[in-house]
């Protein structure tokens, strides 16, 4: 036999492999959307909604929003929730107006999600 029929023949039985293949299952939390409400000069509402894969509606789920600014304070974060909540807001004291500033919010349990956006106050 020559190299290249030895390669055809390996490459046959090396095919059942790969193709029996499965995927297993994951666990994950996603974001959804975020949303910005400025109630007025002196209040903002942010709202933060998330999905996952194979996640309980009642498993436990700590919320976090923190902001890297001293142009406004975050009032209730963490939070506690589960699952199934699927959505949540933050209250935020705002202190100057018209700044931007940059805001990190996540979701953990025994997985988890950080994710950053920036909007003006
Ligand atoms: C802003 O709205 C909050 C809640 O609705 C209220 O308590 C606060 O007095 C308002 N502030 C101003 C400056 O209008
Ligand atoms: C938040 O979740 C509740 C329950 O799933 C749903 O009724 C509501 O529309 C959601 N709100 C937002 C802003 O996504």
């Amino acid at each position: 036999m020559n190299n290249q029929s030895i390669f055809i023949i390996v490459f046959f039985f090396s095919l059942p492999l790969v193709t029996s293949s499965t995927y297993v299952e994951i666990k994950q939390l996603v974001p959804t959307t975020f949303t910005v409400n400025k109630v007025n000069s002196s209040k903002i509402i942010v709202g933060v909604s998330w999905d996952g894969t194979n996640e309980a509606d009642d498993e436990y789920v700590v919320g976090r929003l923190h902001c890297f600014s001293n142009a406004m304070t975050v009032l209730n974060s963490p939070q506690d929730h589960v699952f199934g909540d699927r959505n949540t807001t933050y209250e935020l004291a705002v202190h100057k107006t018209d700044v931007l500033v940059k805001c990190r919010t996540g979701k953990e349990d025994i997985t988890n999600w950080k994710n950053v956006f920036y909007f003006r106050t």
